[in-house]
């Protein structure tokens, strides 16, 4: 099963200069318990913005350059989406796509399930999420995420496929 996990702005934006705009710390403790032990897919760009490889998870990343080397030992590499997908289609295992925006649109028609982290404000950035489809996800699940000390208020969201 492919999900993908995500967290965006009301106006849709999930970055801006290849990092990530706000820091919500119960939004990185919610990626980390629902990313733990499983395989993580990323566009290239998302992997050379990490820091580091993120513990207990393997990591996949999609880039078009054939003689690609990966900054950090260990990481598989794809050269399409198409060919990771078919890859995890192979494990009985939930793999997620963590992004970014280049990932997330062409990974979307293979998406079994969304975990969408709803923060309620606009940001200014150049990365977008892409539209969630009514006639393709019914939104299942909902829960407040935010209390009052955080900066923004947001929502745990989970999209599946319908
Ligand atoms: N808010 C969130 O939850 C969240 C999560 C993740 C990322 N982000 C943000 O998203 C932004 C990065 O997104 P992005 O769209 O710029 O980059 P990206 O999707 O992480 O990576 C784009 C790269 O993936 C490779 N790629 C894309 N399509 C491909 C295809 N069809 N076949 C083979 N390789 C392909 C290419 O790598 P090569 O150039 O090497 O060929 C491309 O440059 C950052 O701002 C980041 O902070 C936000």
């Amino acid at each position: 099963m492919l999900a993908m996990i995500v967290a965006r702005a009301s106006n849709g934006v999930i970055g801006k200069d290849n990092k990530l705009i706000w820091h919500i710390s119960k939004d990185l403790q919610h990626f980390k318990l629902l990313t733990s032990g499983h395989v993580i897919i990323m566009g290239r760009k998302t992997l050379d913005s990490l820091p580091f490889l993120l513990p207990k998870r393997e990591h996949w990343v999609i880039t078009r350059q054939e003689d690609y080397v990966p900054p950090y030992e260990g990481v598989r590499v794809f050269h399409s989406p198409e060919e990771a997908v078919a890859e995890a289609n192979k494990l009985n295992d939930m793999v997620f796509c963590i992004g970014g925006a280049e990932i997330y649109k062409s990974l979307m028609p293979y998406a079994d399930r969304l975990y969408v982290t709803e923060i309620y404000k606009e940001y200014d950035g150049d990365a977008l999420f892409p539209p969630i489809r009514a006639d393709e996800f019914m939104e299942s699940v909902r829960m407040t995420g935010s209390d009052e000390t955080d900066e923004v208020p947001f929502d745990f969201v989970i999209y599946s496929r319908i």
